[in-house]
């Protein structure tokens, strides 16, 4: 009989995929036309057939994966539309729509919300307080970690409290480049014992402090992991999609027992987003 030694049992624990509900956007009008973060440079070239190939190889790994994955239309003149994860949050069918920072990216927020209201969502409200949804949003399956700092209102996180009926955890944002939550932190499994992992030093010191006493056997990541844009990943409880260059957190992932896919999101980054950006959940 082979003994295995206890954390080889742990890491070999089987992980469970569940199948998820995908929306997207795809990056027909996507440019880097304005700034609003500042891995945006309009000067830098941005090639948009490229970024339209990586966008599909995103959807096929979710696909082949057997994620439903939806579309909500394009409209010219918004070119960061593919950044669905920040048309709404939806949990147990319920929709808090969205309201962005930026006046480049207002009117985005109307073409979401009748893609929810066309799709059968009727239960939904769209915010007073500037949310950016999923950008800023993460549902763990318990409670909403809520990130702000640079782009949702904190007075947002008491609104989806209230809308969504769900408990929030409010975190703080402090670095620039991390200017969403979900550039700094994913769940990688939801649920009562929920997992995540994140970029410590994309938070301040309290918030970090609330992040270990929740989550205290979270992944944690280094600095070349965010730089990359790695923890804007996409888990199902099993695998998880990851940019190219996450090879360290994929390291660490692949230890404790995640199936890591990586896809190439290089143009994609040129706006600040990669996979989890081009994704919204839907939490049903
Ligand atoms: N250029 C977009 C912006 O700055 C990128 C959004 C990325 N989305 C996200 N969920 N982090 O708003």
């Amino acid at each position: 009989m082979t003994v295995i030694a206890p954390e080889l049992a742990e890491s070999r624990s089987a992980k469970e995929a569940t199948a998820r509900h995908y929306l997207m956007c795809p990056p027909e009008y996507f440019a880097v036309e304005y700034s609003i973060n500042p891995w945006m440079d309009p000067s830098a070239p941005v090639d948009a057939e490229l970024a339209m190939a990586q966008w599909t190889e995103l959807k096929n790994t979710y696909e082949r994966l057997g994620h439903a994955v939806e579309l909500v239309d394009a409209q010219p003149g918004l070119p960061d539309m593919v950044f669905a994860a920040n048309s709404g949050t939806v949990i147990d069918g319920r929709v808090l729509g969205a309201r962005f920072r930026a006046p480049e990216r207002a009117a985005e927020a109307e073409h979401f919300r009748r893609w929810f209201t066309d799709h059968g969502y009727r239960d939904l409200v769209m915010p007073e307080r500037i949310n950016e949804a999923e950008g800023d949003f993460a549902w763990t399956g318990g409670f909403l970690l809520a990130g702000h700092g640079f782009r949702t209102d904190p007075a947002a996180h008491s609104e989806a409290q209230e809308q969504l009926g769900v408990p929030v955890v409010s975190l703080s944002l402090r670095d620039p480049n991390y200017y969403h939550l979900d550039t700094a932190l994913f769940v990688l499994e939801k649920g009562p014992e929920a997992k995540v992992a994140y970029y410590p030093e994309a938070f301040s010191a309290g918030s970090r402090r609330v992040l270990e006493r929740l989550f205290p056997d979270a992944v944690i990541a280094d600095a070349a992991d965010a730089a990359c844009l790695g923890l804007n990943g996409v888990s199902d409880g099993r695998n998880v999609v990851l940019p190219a260059e996450a090879t360290g957190l994929a390291k660490s992932l692949t230890d404790r027992g995640y199936a890591v896919h990586h896809v190439d999101i290089a143009e994609l980054r040129k706006s600040g987003g990669g996979p989890k950006c081009c994704t919204l959940e839907i939490h049903s």
